[in-house]
């Protein structure tokens, strides 16, 4: 489970942990007692963190410090093992507002892929409801389920192991996602599965994808339509020389939005 910092304040056995160095190097572990974890700066006992204060600084046999941090969902949804794209939690945070994805929310997403997308969906519907997530490959599903199981989050998803070509189980379901190369070949299996009004929602790298998606949601019965991209420019938190970073990620996908209607749109 993502921790929320319990009240004592205090790192436990079992918790899912944050260790970030001056370096800006990252890792996320599950503390186990007993067991050791190796950096590129030198070793330390995972009883070494259990029993400090959330915080905390640590050191390895080495003196090199990391601090003791519980980790946000943007640096889990980062950390996952990938074998795809994932989408970016720029993206994942707007789609969540925009198609009103909260606590109780029934959603089915796919591709699975590795399961970035899945982990950030499962944390925002937990604890009533719950994350329908289907994939065609067999080696990307067994991931995407390592990638859940390691941030606890496994008891809030169905993975299913299908191309959607041959539709999904659900029915009514609140929302769905797609991120997969051609999404318009499944907008009457999408239709089918949402409820009325339904959000519909997909990401796509390419303007000719979204051209192409675009003539076929005229045609299903999907209005309310939406393109979007989003550009996030980071800044160097410096107070003498504040100003953007050098660089910055000019093209992660293009984002569109629909909403599933009983007639064709007015
Ligand atoms: C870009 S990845 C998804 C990444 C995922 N959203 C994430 O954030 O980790 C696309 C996935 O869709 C799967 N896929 C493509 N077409 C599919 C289909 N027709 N049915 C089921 N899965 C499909 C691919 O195997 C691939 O794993």
């Amino acid at each position: 489970m993502i921790p929320p910092v319990p009240s004592d304040g205090l790192v436990h056995e079992g918790d899912l942990v944050l260790l970030a160095g001056k370096d800006h190097k990252e890792f996320i572990i599950r503390l186990h007692r007993g067991q050791m974890f190796q950096t590129h700066r030198g070793v330390f006992a995972h009883d070494d963190v259990i029993g400090k204060r959330w915080g905390d600084t640590l050191e390895t046999h080495l003196g090199y410090e990391y601090q003791i941090l519980t980790p946000s969902l943007d640096q889990l949804v980062r950390s996952v093992q990938r074998a795809t794209q994932i989408v970016y939690p720029k993206e994942i945070g707007y789609m969540l507002v925009k198609m009103n994805i909260g606590p109780g929310t029934r959603i089915i997403e796919a591709g699975t892929g590795s399961g970035g997308l899945t982990s950030a969906l499962a944390r925002m519907v937990m604890p009533h409801g719950h994350v329908y997530t289907y994939e065609s490959r067999p080696d990307i599903q067994a991931l995407a389920r390592k990638n859940l199981a390691r941030v606890g989050l496994s008891e809030y998803v169905t993975f299913k192991l299908r191309d959607i070509q041959e539709g999904f189980d659900e029915r009514d379901v609140d929302a769905l996602f797609l991120d997969v190369r051609e999404p318009w070949e499944y907008l009457p299996q999408v239709h089918a599965a949402l409820k009325g009004s339904g959000f519909f929602g997909c990401v796509l790298p390419t303007t000719n994808q979204i051209i192409a998606l675009l003539h076929h949601l005229e045609e299903q019965h999907f209005g309310f339509v939406e393109v979007e991209e989003l550009l996030l420019r980071g800044y160097k938190p410096v107070p003498g020389r504040f100003r953007p970073l050098d660089r910055m990620v000019a093209h992660t996908g293009y984002l569109v939005f629909a909403r599933a209607l009983h007639s064709a749109p007015a």
